[in-house]
């Protein structure tokens, strides 16, 4: 396992769509890992692999101490409402607030491409809903409160 480097606001590569994954191989597998390592290295709640560069559609997150890896995920539903700062290990020191659904369900592919579905509700929605947004380019700061003030401060290279 390595750690990667993580892509930093405005990088472009951070606003790519990243592609489905169609291969579950060796290459899938260490890419997870690297992530995994890379997020705990970091104390990140979740990674998405445009972050480290790679544009395909592969997240890992921790969320109290629950370690999770999705493979081409995507929410099938979303209920409720909550506001809560977020932050990101591609933004650095800003954390602001997002209006995101308080539970979600995702369905999602292991590493081994084995179709499963799972519900959850408050920070694991949040995670959810951060980490799948990076793999369509979208960025926290794309939708929270000070967001744009940050983006014209922050967004030129
Ligand atoms: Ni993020």
């Amino acid at each position: 396992m390595a750690k990667r480097k993580i892509l930093r606001f405005p990088d472009e590569r951070l606003r790519r769509v990243s592609k489905k994954v169609t291969e579950f191989d060796d290459e899938l597998f260490e890419l997870l890992d690297d992530m995994r390592e890379t997020m705990y290295a970091n104390e990140g709640m979740g990674l998405a692999a445009p972050q480290v560069g790679v544009p395909i559609r592969v997240v890992v997150m921790d969320v109290n101490g629950n370690f999770f890896e999705f493979v081409n995920p995507e929410i099938i539903h979303q209920e409720g409402e909550q506001i809560d700062d977020e932050g990101c290990l591609s933004v650095g020191q800003f954390n602001d607030k997002v209006k995101r659904p308080y539970i979600v369900t995702v369905k999602a592919q292991d590493r081994l491409g084995n179709h499963y579905q799972i519900t959850g509700e408050k920070y694991f929605a949040r995670c959810v809903c951060h980490e799948l947004d990076h793999l369509d380019g979208i960025l926290f700061i794309d939708k929270s409160e000070h967001g744009k003030e940050y983006i014209e401060k922050h967004g030129k290279k």
